[in-house]
């Protein structure tokens, strides 16, 4: 009995993994699958690039190299696919000096630590600097410039890469042993969760570096795109871009997302262009909708959820033209935007900020989830 009610449930599984699309007539492949291509050499070690596709025409490719995202593939209004990520096309564009971290994870600290300075638990340490002698993005060799272990996981749609910072990484203290799993789902979403241990308390704060462009390629700037920030503060930086400690309200600002418009509006108006933690009107540690993005030129939506409490929304300031990318694109200031979810900057310093100090035995927990649809 037991046997045939499992033959039963294999048969109709199998009903449904064939089954046409009801408004196409089309037959689709319900099936998940991730592929793998060699995406060359890094420090002798095979780079491999790894695409994960869903039934819903979405694919999203990822390599070891940085656990870099180097193309998210969704369908616009029209069901058109178009790839909304900036990137290149082979891993010596991802090596070259001035990658602005395409899409790469970052860690071990996402964003800047003034002076690479802070101390903990009575100790100071001093982290690389790479920015105007301040460190940014984990110091000179961040995440973003080691090969992950890669591990496709049951199921088809999420690829798990691990690594381990060595104690004194960067100056960091402690083994940091980190996870990250990539899941694509059905409703086409890119989901990202990270985790971490440590045997030395340490600040921890990973994100992912992705420069969208709803447009895939129709639009050369996102400042059409519009967007919207659940966002009542952000954290104010000096030149710099070090945080003074104070968080202006954003109400009758250029920095006021609170209600969608467009990139473009008032970005003239912010010295440099945007490239600020806002500071989210979210309950820690759940997992809120936080910000949402709509290119009319597509009718591409992207919504962001995450765990974490702050927002670094950056236009693109220093993309200058000199890079060209996929589909031999070159990348001009603000041709795309950044939203990368994580802890303030320089919170380290910051007694005022959460912490973002990790003790042993704790398990550091970030899930972020980029939601794609059209409208
Ligand atoms: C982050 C920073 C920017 C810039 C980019 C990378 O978004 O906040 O200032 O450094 O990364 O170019």
């Amino acid at each position: 009995m037991r046997k045939q009610a499992l033959l039963f449930l294999a048969a109709a599984t199998t009903l449904v993994l064939a089954c046409n699309n009801p408004k196409t007539g089309d037959a689709i492949n319900m099936k998940y699958s991730i592929t793998e291509k060699p995406f060359g050499v890094f420090e002798n070690e095979p780079v491999t690039q790894y695409t994960i596709a869903n039934p819903s025409g979405m694919q999203v490719s990822i390599i070891n190299y940085g656990g870099t995202l180097t193309n998210i593939i969704t369908p616009d209004k029209d069901k058109k696919p178009g790839d909304v990520i900036l990137g290149f096309d082979s891993l010596a564009g991802y090596l070259q000096k001035g990658n602005p971290y395409f899409g790469c994870l970052v860690g071990r600290y996402g964003n800047r630590i003034a002076k690479g300075k802070f101390s903990l638990n009575g100790q100071s340490y001093q982290i690389t600097v790479n920015n105007n002698g301040n460190m940014l993005h984990g110091g000179v060799r961040g995440l973003d410039k080691v090969l992950w272990k890669a591990t496709k996981l049951a199921g088809d749609s999420s690829l798990q890469l691990t690594y381990t910072s060595k104690d004194g990484d960067q100056g960091f203290p402690g083994n940091l042993a980190i996870t990250v799993v990539y899941t694509v789902t059905t409703d086409n979403s890119l989901k990202i969760e990270y985790s971490a241990t440590t045997d030395k308390a340490t600040p921890v704060n990973l994100t992912n570096h992705a420069y969208f462009n709803l447009s895939a390629g129709k639009e050369p700037t996102i400042l059409n795109h519009e967007l919207a920030i659940q966002a009542e503060y952000y954290t104010e930086v000096d030149t710099l871009l070090i945080p003074t400690g104070k968080l202006p309200e954003v109400k009758g600002t250029p920095m006021d997302f609170r209600t969608a418009k467009p990139i473009g509006r008032d970005l003239a108006a912010v010295k440099g262009g945007y490239d600020h933690n806002w500071v989210l009107n979210k309950a820690i540690p759940g997992l809120e909708k936080v910000a949402t993005v709509y290119d009319p030129s597509s009718g591409r939506v992207l919504e962001v959820l995450t765990t974490e409490p702050g927002l670094q929304f950056y236009t693109g300031n220093f993309l200058d033209s000199t890079l060209t990318g996929k589909y031999s694109r070159v990348y001009g200031q603000h041709a795309a935007l950044c939203l990368e979810t994580q802890h303030f900057p320089d919170s380290p310093n910051q007694p005022g900020f959460p912490s973002t100090t990790l003790h042993p035995g704790e398990t550091y927990h970030h899930l972020t989830v980029y939601r794609f649809s059209v409208k």
